[in-house]
């Protein structure tokens, strides 16, 4: 049973979306590519009206691959993977002057610079589009990308060949014969309304925004529909090229621009946070006037070589930053406050809005984050709000115009509303936590979605509420269900919206991810406290998952950027008997595989490493991160354990102790050598 669209929150909105884009997809794929449908006409256009109903309330949830944009076309999943040569990296925010000077800050402590040292930096727009890797090989466009999860993203190729923007072979001269380059595509406001006007006039589809009809209009089957789209791009940086970049960045973007990509012509560098702050103030007073949207500025590090050496942590570069204009914000009437339970029990209050446009957007959910906020906004129902939308995040209620404290707080509830369990908070916790544990099937199903999702297993096709109607059902109820589904294929086929291919295409999909890195399997299982971050640490340290189940809180707390909290998580998750069972009746039909992670080889590869005394040419957290990029651990102090002492002057206790031990011990100067060497390989 579908819900009706107005009890529908956010969050339940976009699983829907995700869901419906999926199936349309797939049965789209049937009836246009293979010319065999796999249901009625009369469902399939239920579904595509279902979703047209959802996108009509939940603009803002659009997606770049709505099927309501590719009707009669094949859809988005026809796009071959395309695995980025060098990752796509995001950006870290920054949404205020002090955060500016707290990132400069950063890079000169990382590179020990001291404050009569420049960190001149590069400030450009950040053009909200959708961003592409273009691929050129002797000087011709080979292959053109989009982002995806940053390390394989969708093969646009001929979409892209069609943007104008997009040069088909490099002009002037000195390129590299291979070189990628990164840039923005975006649809300037003007062609925007004219796209919508047209579209109005031919009874199709209109964009919520300029960013959305781009991202539509490149991810077109037919390329001969991008053609007729007016897209453009803007180059911001480049990935693999086969000369590696000398000089500055600033240097070589204008290289860039000789060779025939459209630079911005806003391209400005600032000597120091407080010029890039000039800019910054400089751009928003210009932002309406401006043929396109942006929303902030980009600062980066202009010297390449440091660049290099600031490197990235997680998927941003520490060497670069985006300062975001201040978020759209819109008053509304609060109609009610829901509550959503995530997969750790976490209770979650949601606002039902009079729905409201804010930049662009209707907008008719909010989240309350927790009772607290509830509690600092003194809201009740019927209050009016001011309710705040930034980029992709989910809209927030950030005022009550309507506060009156003589009132009694909003009651927040005291049971699950999923499966009657008492609310509870623990002592210092901000959220409330259904106590229902695996009792409550909203914490199930989510611990199941969470499991199966993008960064997790990546179980393509299986969205949210295929996984709600097979737990309802009885057909997954733990992870290793989803792996053991063949056996219901009959149960499958038939079922509505279903049909031999679709469950032919899911159950490859399964397959196809069986055997997940360590890495992810360790992030699937939905540890508290245990991140993707977190994951990929515990699978660098551990070699194989009966190697960290077997571990020890002392060992635990060893690796590198493991602390007690996520230690104590890892102990108490695999000290659960029913975690335990649920894990080895998974292992039994989907057993992890070892991660190679992409150290380069050097003479410290898997050694332990321990820093002492000061160091004069960069600092701990850089020596940290070289450490890290030759594969090795740094620790704390000095044990049976350490393989390696890197002593600066004034090195005490730890030194002794290295001697006593017969850990060899050397200087800076011989510890930059080994650096060195490692990246001339
Ligand atoms: S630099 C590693 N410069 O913003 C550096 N990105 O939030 C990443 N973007 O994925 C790219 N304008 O698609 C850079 N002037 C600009 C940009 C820009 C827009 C996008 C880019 C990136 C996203 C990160």
């Amino acid at each position: 049973m579908d819900h009706p669209v107005a009890d529908l929150t956010d969050i339940d909105a976009a699983a829907e979306l995700a869901r419906l884009a999926a199936e349309i997809a797939a049965h789209s794929v049937a009836y246009h590519g293979e010319d065999a449908p796999t249901i009625s006409d009369a469902d399939y256009d239920a579904l595509v009206q279902r979703n047209a109903a959802i996108e009509a309330a939940f603009p803002h949830l659009k997606r770049a691959d709505s099927p309501s944009e590719k009707v009669g076309s094949a859809p988005a999943s026809q796009f071959g993977k395309v695995r980025h040569a060098r990752p796509m990296l995001s950006l870290d925010n920054a949404f205020s002057d002090e955060d500016v000077h707290d990132f400069v800050g950063r890079v000169r402590r990382f590179l020990l610079l001291g404050e009569d040292v420049p960190v001149v930096l590069t400030a450009e727009p950040k053009f909200d589009g959708l961003s592409a890797s273009l691929r050129y090989e002797m000087g011709v466009l080979v292959r053109g990308a989009t982002r995806g999860d940053g390390s394989e993203g969708e093969d646009v190729t001929a979409n892209l060949r069609m943007v104008g923007d997009v040069p088909q072979h490099l002009t002037g001269a000195g390129w590299p014969d291979v070189l990628e380059v990164r840039g923005e595509i975006y649809m300037s406001k003007a062609d925007f309304a004219a796209l919508n006007t047209a579209q109005t006039t031919s009874g199709d589809k209109t964009f919520a925004n300029p960013r959305n009809a781009a991202a539509g209009s490149l991810r077109q089957i037919d390329p001969e529909i991008t053609r007729a789209r007016p897209l453009r791009f803007y180059v911001h940086g480049w990935g693999e090229m086969s000369d590696e970049p000398q000089g500055t960045a600033a240097g070589m973007m204008q290289r860039l621009a000789g060779w025939g990509f459209p630079v911005s012509d806003r391209l400005q560098l600032c000597a120091d946070a407080a010029a890039a702050i000039s800019y910054y103030r400089a751009l928003e007073h210009d932002r309406a006037g401006l043929p396109f949207d942006i929303d902030g500025v980009v600062y980066k590090v202009d010297r390449l070589d440091w660049q290099a050496r600031l490197g990235q942590v997680a998927r941003a570069p520490r060497w670069a930053i985006a300062h975001k204009f201040p978020a759209e914000r819109a008053e509304t009437i609060l109609l009610g406050i829901d509550t959503q339970i995530g997969r750790t029990g976490k209770v979650t209050p949601v606002a039902r809005l009079e729905p409201v446009t804010v930049g662009g957007v209707v907008v008719s959910n909010a989240t309350l984050h927790n009772a607290d906020e509830i509690g600092r906004l003194g809201v009740h129902p019927g209050d009016r709000v001011v309710v705040q939308r930034a980029g992709d995040v989910i809209p927030q209620i950030v005022e009550n115009l309507s506060r009156d404290d003589s009132r009694e707080p909003w009651a927040f509830p005291t049971s699950c509303g999923e499966c009657g369990s008492a609310l509870a908070r623990e002592e210092g916790e901000v959220d409330f936590r259904c106590t229902g544990g695996l009792v409550c099937p909203a914490q199930r199903v989510e611990r199941l979605r969470h499991f199966v999702s993008r960064n997790a297993f990546d179980i393509e096709g299986l969205g949210a509420r295929s996984i709600q109607e097979f737990f309802d059902e009885g057909l997954i109820v733990s992870p290793a269900d989803i792996f053991r589904l063949h056996a219901h294929r009959e149960a499958l086929v038939g079922r509505e919206g279903w049909g031999e291919q679709s469950v032919a295409k899911l159950l490859a999909a399964i397959d196809a991810r069986r055997n997940v890195g360590l890495d992810r399997f360790l992030f699937a299982l939905g540890i508290r406290h245990v991140g993707e971050v977190t994951a990929r640490d515990l699978a660098r340290a551990f070699v194989g998952l009966d190697a960290l189940r077997a571990a020890t809180h002392e060992d635990l707390l060893a690796v590198d950027g493991i602390g007690g909290v996520v230690a104590g998580a890892v102990i108490d998750f695999f000290a659960e008997p029913h975690n335990r069972s649920v894990v080895d009746d998974l292992v039994q039909e989907a057993p992890p595989v070892e991660v190679v992670f992409a150290a380069k080889a050097s003479a410290v590869s898997g050694k332990t490493l321990v820093f002492t005394g000061s160091l004069t040419a960069f600092s701990r957290d850089e020596a940290k991160a070289q450490a890290d990029a030759l594969g090795a651990k740094v620790a704390g102090s000095v044990s049976a354990k350490t393989d390696l002492v890197i002593a600066g002057p004034g090195a005490g206790s730890k030194l002794t102790k290295a001697a006593a031990l017969g850990v060899a011990v050397i200087d800076e100067a011989a510890w930059l050598e080994i650096v060195r060497s490692a990246n001339a390989q």
